[in-house]
């Protein structure tokens, strides 16, 4: 296990307590790729991957932490498609899974800006950012 912070530190993304995720040389590739993915589909301006991070002016995050996100659907291995489709749609501010815990009501669709295999890889990466 190494830590990922100096990447992290790269790409200039603050992500203090970040999980150590990433066994070997091919994970961490795997890893950049997945933030430089989430950075360039925007997801990052409403998620934090570490849990803990503030929104703007200190209030609740705008969307959940993806460390979150990983605690809160682990062990259910139907998530993944669940969330990947969440992801493309958006979800229903009628049925928000994360209501009193963040501070945006729903998440807006993305399917502009990523397609259905890159949300499927993201969303099999942050599943696994509480392992
Ligand atoms: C404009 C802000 C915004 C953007 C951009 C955004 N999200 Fe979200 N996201 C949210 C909010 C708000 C929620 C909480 C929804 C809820 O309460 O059910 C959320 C929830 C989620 C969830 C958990 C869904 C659930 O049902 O528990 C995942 C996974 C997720 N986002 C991934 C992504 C990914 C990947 C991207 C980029 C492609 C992204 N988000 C872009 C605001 C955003």
């Amino acid at each position: 296990m190494k830590s990922l912070v100096p990447l992290y530190g790269l790409l200039g993304i603050a992500l203090a307590g970040v999980p150590m995720v990433g066994v070997g040389a091919e994970q961490t590739s795997n890893d950049v790729e997945m933030i430089n993915l989430a950075q360039s589909s925007g997801c990052v301006t409403c998620h934090s991957i570490a849990a803990g991070g503030k929104g703007p002016n200190g209030l609740k995050p705008i969307g959940p932490a993806w460390q979150k996100v990983a605690e809160k659907y682990r062990g259910r291995p139907e998530a993944k498609q669940e969330l990947t489709q969440t992801v493309l749609k958006g979800s229903s501010p009628y049925q928000s899974h994360w209501k009193g815990e963040v501070s945006g009501v729903a998440m807006p669709p993305n399917s502009a800006v990523l397609n259905e295999e890159q949300a499927d890889q993201l969303v099999g990466w942050i599943l696994h950012l509480a392992d």
